[in-house]
C-alpha cells in the first residue's frame, strides 16, 4: 500500500485529506500537537482498515520530525509527504505595524523551516518510491497583498519558493504547492474571527488533491479550484 505522511491531520484539511487517502487504501503517518484529537482521528481512519501511525508533536521540533520519518520507515517507506500544519503568526491576524517579530518567527519556523526539515528527513524514502510526491499546502495570501495577512503570506510565499526549487532539484519527484482556497476551519476562524461568512468545507477541496495524485502533473504551483474546474487538464499557475 502507498504510504502518506500528513502534518496537521487531526482536523481541517489535513484530516479530510487523510480520510480520503485512507478510503483509497493508503497507509498514513499523521501528526498534530494535540494528542487526544489526533488519536481520535487515527482511530476513526483505522476502523476502515488503513494502517495509521499517529505521532503527536510539533513539526518545529526536530526530534518529532525524526519520529515521523521513523514511523514511515516502519511502514516500509513513503510515497507522499503533505506539509499542511501551519501557524498564522498572530491570532487574530494583525497589520504589519503590529505584528510581533516573535509571531513572524513562529510562522516562518512552522510553515517554512519545519517543512524543509521534513523534506530533508523524508527525501531518501521519497526518492526510493516509484511515485514520490511532496505537497506543500500554500495559500493565496502567498501571492495577494491582503491587509493583515502579511506575515503569514510571506511565510507561504517562502514555502512556495522552496517547493519550486525542490521541484527543479528533484526531477524524479513531483513537488506541488497547492493553494486550497478559503475553507471553514479553526485556522480561518482564528485568523479572522469577525468574518462569519460561510466558506467551503475542507472536504470539498480534497478532490483537487486527489486529482494531483491521479494525474501527476508537472511539479509547480496549483490552485485547488482550477484543478477541479478543468476536467481533462490541470492548469499550473
Ligand atoms: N482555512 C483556510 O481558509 C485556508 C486557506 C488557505 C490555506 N490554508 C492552509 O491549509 C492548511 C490547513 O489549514 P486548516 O485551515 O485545515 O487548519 P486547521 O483546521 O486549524 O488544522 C490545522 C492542523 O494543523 C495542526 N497543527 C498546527 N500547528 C502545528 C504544529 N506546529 N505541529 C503539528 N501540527 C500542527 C493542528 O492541530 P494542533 O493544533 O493540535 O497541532 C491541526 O491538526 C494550512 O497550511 C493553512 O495555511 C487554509
Amino acid at each position: 500500500m502507498p504510504v502518506a505522511m500528513i502534518t496537521g491531520a487531526s482536523k481541517g484539511l489535513g484530516r479530510a485529506l487523510a480520510a480520503a487517502l485512507a478510503q483509497r487504501g493508503w497507509d498514513l503517518v499523521l501528526d498534530a500537537r494535540t494528542a487526544i484529537a489526533l488519536e481520535e482521528t487515527a482511530k476513526e481512519l483505522a476502523a476502515g482498515g488503513a494502517r495509521v501511525a499517529a505521532v503527536p508533536g510539533d513539526v518545529t521540533d526536530a526530534a518529532h520530525r525524526g519520529a515521523l520519518v521513523a514511523a514511515a520507515g516502519e511502514f516500509g517507506g513513503l510515497d507522499l509527504l503533505v506539509s499542511n500544519a501551519s501557524a498564522l503568526g498572530a491570532e487574530p491576524l494583525v497589520r504589519l505595524d503590529a505584528l510581533s517579530l516573535e509571531g513572524l518567527r513562529q510562522a516562518l519556523e512552522t510553515n517554512v523551516v519545519a517543512a524543509l526539515g521534513l523534506v530533508q528527513g523524508t527525501l531518501p524514502l521519497l526518492r526510493a518510491s516509484a511515485a514520490g510526491a511532496v505537497v506543500m499546502v500554500s495559500s493565496d495570501a502567498a501571492a495577494e497583498p491582503y491587509e493583515t495577512w502579511g506575515g503569514y503570506g510571506a511565510s507561504k510565499a517562502a514555502l512556495d519558493q522552496l517547493a519550486a526549487v525542490l521541484g527543479v532539484e528533484e526531477p524524479g519527484l513531483r513537488v506541488w504547492a497547492v493553494d486550497p482556497g478559503d475553507m471553514q476551519t479553526d485556522l480561518y476562524a482564528a485568523a479572522v474571527p469577525e468574518d462569519e461568512d460561510p466558506r467551503p468545507r475542507p472536504e470539498s477541496v480534497v478532490p483537487a488533491f486527489l486529482r494531483l495524485l491521479d494525474r501527476r502533473p508537472a511539479s509547480g504551483r496549483y490552485a485547488a479550484p482550477a484543478l477541479t474546474e478543468t476536467p481533462e487538464t490541470v492548469v499550473e499557475l
